[in-house]
């Protein structure tokens, strides 16, 4: 009953769309889905390119099997064994016992983690830059080491020029009515494909670097990712955001603000700060409540825009826990060359100032004024510190 899906000649898109999932990795939201971009090659050996997650698994061997018309699968390219791509392996197995799976010396080490009943199964390893014919088509095999997982590699199709990427160029968001950029408005995908870098890959911009600098020899017409479009028309635009946000370089001059509130004194001096950041010319201004906007939508802001401001109340003589928690994410993705303005808030006595100080200098982000210190109600003139330390960094962003 599935429509077949040809990408080019005799290469097929057999991925699936997850719409139940609400939470990508079980924390992360995910309220518009995500596909799991899976690819089938008819050649003289039938190639897989991943699977998908195993709560898909019955769609996806449908939709194979559209494909296969009763052939055999003799390859499977393993880019990335994290269970999203990977979940399905052990039952595809048993469906083509004679299957050889070919992935480099650490996709082994973690399949016979995950699936010790394959051990000794048909095995093909690839080493940098090796490659292996298919027929009439062969694939080459580039390393991709932490993009996201250690034994992340990609293939390279040479006839058509595809880049069969694993986790990058992705993004988070279904592929809905089809899976080819160029037929589709992807003007829904870009605020999603940010949250998914700075959630997915954030922490790896090095890694990033190294493999967006190693394709670059590549001539690529199509990249085929594990999520989000096949990218035809876009190949230019998403290399480069994914370019910039593993340098930590803004897109553009803004601000982002965070705050903590449990009885709104704190989100006043919020209020206060981005009121002056607006007076002083900057228009791309953003506050979130901590407690209400999960911290993926704000590290995203983090990665596009170039100024944050922190400000939360004292708890238990540290700091109110959820901004406890967005700093400790904001330190793990080593987000590099932001302004930062500091507002903190405590009744009795202080704790939420000293760990926002600790912050600023792990991250050794650029202070801009000095903190803002409030105790108890917001005062008149707490509220001309909060307007004037979002007025000095307007001015700084703008600059
Ligand atoms: Fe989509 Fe790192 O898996």
């Amino acid at each position: 009953m599935y429509n077949k899906r040809e990408l080019v000649k005799d290469i097929y898109y057999v991925g699936v769309n997850d719409r139940q999932k609400k939470l990508f990795e079980n924390y992360i939201p995910i309220p518009n889905g995500v596909a799991y971009n899976s690819y089938l090659i008819l050649d003289e050996k039938v190639t897989l390119i991943d699977t998908v997650d195993v709560s898909m698994v019955g769609l996806f061997m449908g939709k194979l099997e559209a494909v296969l018309q009763g052939r055999k699968i003799d390859y499977l390219v393993v880019n990335h064994m994290e269970p999203d791509h990977a979940g399905s392996i052990g039952l595809l197995k048993q469906l083509y016992p004679d299957l050889c799976i070919i992935g480099n010396a650490k996709t082994f080490g973690m399949l016979n983690g995950y699936y010790p009943q394959l051990a000794g199964c048909r095995q093909l390893v690839v080493k940098e830059g090796e490659s292996v014919s298919l027929g009439k088509r062969k694939l080459t095999f580039y390393m991709a080491p932490m993009v996201h997982w250690p034994e992340v590699m990609v293939a390279y199709e040479d006839t058509d020029k595809i880049l069969f990427s694993a986790d990058a160029f992705g993004t988070f968001g279904t592929l809905d009515g089809d899976y080819l950029d160029e037929n589709i408005n992807t003007d829904k995908y870009w605020d999603d494909m940010r949250r998914y870098y700075a959630c997915i890959v954030g922490k790896f911009g090095t890694a990033t670097q190294a493999a967006i600098k190693k394709l670059s020899a590549l001539e690529i017409r199509l990249i085929c990712s594990t999520h989000g479009p096949v990218l035809k028309q876009n190949i230019a635009k998403v290399v480069g955001l994914f370019d910039k946000w593993s340098r930590y370089e803004a897109e553009e001059k803004g601000l982002v603000i965070a705050y903590a509130s449990m009885y709104g004194n704190t989100q006043q001096l919020a209020e206060a700060a981005a009121e002056g950041a607006v007076a002083a010319g900057l228009k791309n201004v953003v506050v979130y409540n901590v407690s209400k906007t999960d911290a993926s939508y704000i590290l995203a802001d983090i990665f596009r825009y170039n100024g944050v401001i922190l400000a939360a109340p004292t708890y238990m003589n540290e700091i109110y826990p959820l901004m406890d928690s967005l700093m400790h994410k904001i330190e793990q993705r080593g987000i590099l060359n932001r302004s930062l303005g500091l507002m903190g808030s405590c009744t009795w006595a202080g704790g939420a100032l000293k760990k926002l100080t600790a912050f600023a200098d792990a991250v050794k982000w650029e202070l801009v004024s000095n903190p803002v210190d409030n105790k108890q109600g917001v005062s008149a003139d707490d509220y001309q510190k909060a307007f004037d330390l979002g007025m000095a960094m307007g001015q700084k962003l703008l600059q």
